[in-house]
């Protein structure tokens, strides 16, 4: 189904309607206008221009690497693809953490140059002066807790995080200051369901999870996993709805194939 004659663009007001309403929010990333045209077209709620662009377009091992004007590249190209779904642009590490300031800046660059709808940051109260000074420019922004891959050197693992008690009140007490100063939604990556589900109840904005359960207001995947592009990657949370690296591999085979053989280009695709 095509969504593309009854738009109604994806707001923050109306993420909040679908939380009170119980409909549940589904959130992907995109980093290109090819991908973003097929999955805002498909009716998905919330592009999410991840910074796993480092990862999955780039190649990096972690994160860390991606710029600022390299999230920009890809905002903008999600931007001009979209009729309906709300685009957040990740902020890169090293672009919102110590100096509001600075945060603020690389918020607005943001905006400016990609058009997004808003933007999103990982951490709690350390980056709570941050978050309120890019609200009150009128930024909207997402919140990002548990594991957030930007301090992988601090983690040193990418593993469930919160599950001992310490960290996961300090999750609770995050979501609260976030949903508190304004954040109109919050992901949790990878933490027990229990929690996640506890979070998602006492906290009034959108709670949507990757890898935290089905008591989350929403869920988030990257693409290129859920479409099994990636073939490495099979964490316990992630479900495949397509297998396109044998698809796309054997499309590409054949082709050679083909090339190989003369029978590409045949009598009808020549001019
Ligand atoms: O960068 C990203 O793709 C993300 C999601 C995993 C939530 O932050």
């Amino acid at each position: 189904m095509s969504v593309e004659s009854t738009v109604r663009p994806v707001t923050t007001a109306r993420l909040a309607e679908m939380k009170r309403e119980g409909e549940k929010i589904s959130m992907i990333t995109s980093y290109d206008y090819s991908m973003a045209k097929i999955v805002d077209a498909a009716g998905i709620d919330i592009i999410l221009v991840g910074d796993s662009a480092a990862n999955v377009m780039a190649g990096y091992e972690t994160t860390l690497p991606i710029t600022l004007d390299m999230m920009i590249y890809h905002g903008r190209a999600v931007t001009r693809a979209v009729n309906r779904s709300f685009v957040v642009v990740d902020m890169p590490f090293g672009t919102y953490q110590g100096n509001p300031q600075v945060a603020l800046a690389s918020a607005i660059r943001v905006m400016k140059e990609t058009e997004a709808d808003a933007v999103k940051m990982e951490g709690g109260e350390e980056i709570l002066d941050s978050i309120r000074l890019i609200l009150s420019a009128g930024i909207p922004v997402m919140g990002h807790l548990g594991l957030t891959p930007q301090s992988i050197h601090k983690f040193g693992t990418y593993g469930v995080r919160a599950k001992g008690d310490a960290e996961a009140e300090k999750l609770v007490r995050d979501a609260h200051l976030l949903a508190d100063a304004g954040c109109f939604a919050i992901v949790l990556e990878k933490i027990p369901a229990d929690l996640a589900t506890r979070v998602s109840r006492e906290v009034e904005v959108p709670v949507i999870g990757i890898g935290a359960g089905n008591g989350t207001d929403g869920q988030v995947l990257v693409v290129h996993d859920m479409l099994g592009m990636n073939k490495g990657f099979s964490p316990k949370f992630l479900r495949r709805y397509a297998d396109l690296h044998t698809i796309m591999t054997e499309a590409v085979q054949h082709y050679i194939a083909d090339v190989k053989s003369g029978d590409f280009p045949n009598d009808q695709e020549h001019y």
